[in-house]
């Protein structure tokens, strides 16, 4: 009868475990691999929506513009980039209106309304939001 001792454990061992790691490497041990899979590209540019999940400019709705001929307009041209309360906060002549509108497209790239909806939003600007009196003192020249 073969004795057992230690060395033959060991030496059994190690031929076990380098013929294992051998099958291994070879990959005969793993299964079939999944297939590689690109990953996915990147939405076109035109499916990012930069103001995504931000949180809307204003809630504003055509009723926050006191009643009046051309509110509607004003309101759908006025109001993309911020809400009414800037306009309703102004008191101007016709004039300056009409430079606040130049203002809007030249500086802040509002995109130019038709001519005709333009005169509108300015003939529903000039008579809602004219100059305002200042209060107690009038045109007292020292409170300017
Ligand atoms: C393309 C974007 C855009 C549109 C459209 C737009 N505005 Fe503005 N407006 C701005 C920006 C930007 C400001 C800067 C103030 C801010 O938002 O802090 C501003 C400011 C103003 C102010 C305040 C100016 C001041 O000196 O305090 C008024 C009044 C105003 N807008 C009126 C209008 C009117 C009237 C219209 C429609 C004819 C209009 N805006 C349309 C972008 C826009």
């Amino acid at each position: 009868m073969t004795q057992l001792n230690i060395t033959h454990v060991v030496v059994f061992s190690l031929t076990a475990v380098f013929l294992l790691v051998a099958l291994d490497r070879a990959g005969e041990l793993r299964g079939p691999q999944a297939a590689y899979v690109p990953p996915a590209k990147p939405a076109p540019a035109a499916d990012i929506d930069p103001d995504k999940g931000k949180p809307p400019l204003h809630n504003d709705t055509v009723e926050d513009l006191p009643d009046g001929k051309g509110r509607e307009i004003t309101f759908y041209t006025c109001t993309a980039c911020h809400g009414v309360a800037l306009i309703k906060a102004q008191g101007l002549t016709r004039d300056l209106w009409d430079s606040s509108i130049d203002l809007m497209i030249e500086k802040h790239r509002m995109p130019p309304a038709k001519p005709a909806d333009r005169a509108e939003i300015l003939d529903y600007l000039a008579e809602q939001f004219p100059p305002r009196r200042r209060g107690r003192g009038g045109d007292n020249p020292f409170l300017k």
